[in-house]
């Protein structure tokens, strides 16, 4: 008898149909203890466009008791953009978790992922101690920031020859995606956005069960040229008539450093607020733009999680910083099929050619640690010190370490 199977006796794996549609939302909402309020308009909390042969659900009869998805998006990866096979809705009802549910669901998906041709998954995990045994690593992090307003001095500000206005909806249709698109040319991690991703942004979609999320947007422009944008929302806060209101920053998005630094200053001195709140890329412009920046909460946190689907595909389908050649032994015990030994070439360009080898390895890695440093934003030296490779050939670690890590700015955010 196998003790994992048992587990699972009774439970049913499939795709959720069509019909299901609603009573997936019920059962995703009810595994993030929320509550669904269709009546309020929430039906429209899973994309119309999210086809439910996308999902790997788990039934215990008629009950869905387990729910994933995943969306096909493209990622911006050093030097270019890569498809990017995008897990989300995970969950498993609390009456039946740990007991293989999610590890079943997991393993099927993943195969859905390697059937489609993706050369990575990724995710954002709600805690981070789940998802490493599937041999996903955390390849980048996000910074959550608060500043008491009263210590948002500037040591000095850039030269701002543009201006700020409220946006409407119609307005950031057409501005955000072309600030957002030119942004994402020179920054890793951000996603290549739908239109249904944008309606997040302007409440269109709303999280059931999780209340009202009405945003203000504001566009930065320097003539016509709009330059960047913000989307906030205002917790009202007061005691005693003293108004300490916080302004929570959906996303900021600036293409220029000027636009940056106007957005930022507008966020400080709107009048009745007490803090600014915003999750942002770890390397922030804030941080230097202030003159005590101490006074600026800063905690970091795992946010891109990347899992490699397909090593050939993948090593190719990003640029390099350096050129170098290198045999990778990838271990991978959950998807075996990435496992093997690989040859990395890297020309002097940072293009990559990428094939298996009958070589000896010069290092061994745990699928997750190609995860962690594939976005560029890691050291391999540092999981090295962790235990997480080995190196069989003396300096390899070093040598990776000048090909893999880019430069620059990577933005982590969440995006489903
Ligand atoms: C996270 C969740 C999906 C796990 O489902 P599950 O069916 O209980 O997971 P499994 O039984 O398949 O567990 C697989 C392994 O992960 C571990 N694990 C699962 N969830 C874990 C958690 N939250 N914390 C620590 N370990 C966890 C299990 O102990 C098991 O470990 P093992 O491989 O050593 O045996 C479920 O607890 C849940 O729905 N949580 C609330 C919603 C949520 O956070 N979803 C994730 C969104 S990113």
């Amino acid at each position: 008898m196998n003790p994992q199977t048992d587990r699972l006796t009774g439970i049913e794996f499939r795709p959720a149909r069509e019909h299901e549609r609603l009573r997936f939302s019920v059962a995703e909402m009810k595994g993030f203890s929320g509550h669904f309020l269709p009546q309020e308009g929430e039906l429209e909390y899973r994309k119309i466009d999210d086809p439910m042969n996308h999902t790997v659900c788990a039934f215990d009869g008629d009950d869905i008791v387990g729910t994933t998805l995943w969306e096909p998006y493209e990622l911006t990866v050093p030097g270019g953009k890569s498809d990017f096979f995008g897990v989300t809705g995970v969950t498993v009802a609390p009456t039946h978790t740990r007991r293989g549910i999610l590890r079943e669901m997991m393993r099927r998906l993943l195969i859905d992922g390697r059937d489609a041709g993706y050369p990575i998954a990724g995710l954002w995990a709600s805690e981070s101690n789940i998802y490493g045994r599937f041999g996903f690593g955390i390849s980048g992090e996000t910074i959550l920031s608060k500043l008491d307003v009263r210590h948002g001095r500037f040591r000095a500000m850039p030269k701002v020859t543009g201006e700020i206005r409220f946006a409407d909806v119609a307005t950031m249709e057409k501005v955000a995606p072309v600030v957002w698109n030119r942004t994402a040319e020179k920054t890793v991690g951000m996603m290549l956005r739908t239109k249904a991703d944008w309606d997040w942004i302007y409440d269109r979609r709303r999280i059931p069960g999780f209340g009202r999320r009405r945003a203000f947007c504001v566009v930065y422009r320097e003539g016509d040229e709009a330059l960047g944008y913000a989307a906030y929302r205002i917790e009202h806060k007061m005691e005693a008539m003293h108004s300490y209101n916080a302004v929570r920053v959906i996303e900021l998005i600036a293409a220029t450093t000027a636009a940056d630094a106007a957005l930022w200053r507008f966020l400080l001195d709107i009048d009745l607020a007490g803090e600014v709140i915003h999750h942002h890329p770890k390397k922030s412009n804030l941080l230097w733009l202030l003159a005590d920046p101490r006074k600026f909460s800063f905690e970091p946190y795992d946010s891109l999680w990347v899992r490699i689907l397909d090593p050939i595909k993948a090593l190719t389908g990003r640029k390099y910083s350096a050129a170098g050649q290198v045999v990778i032994r990838l271990i991978d015990e959950f998807c075996p099929w990435t496992q093997g030994n690989y040859e990395l070439r890297v020309d002097s360009h940072g293009m990559a050619t990428c094939e298996e080898t009958g070589q000896d390895p010069d290092v061994t890695l745990p699928v997750a640690s190609l995860g962690a440093i594939y976005m560029g934003a890691h050291y391999l030296a540092d999981l090295q010190r962790a235990g997480r490779v080995t190196e069989h050939k003396s300096g390899t670690v070093a040598q990776i370490d000048t090909m893999f890590p880019t430069s620059g700015v990577h933005s982590f955010l969440p995006e489903f």
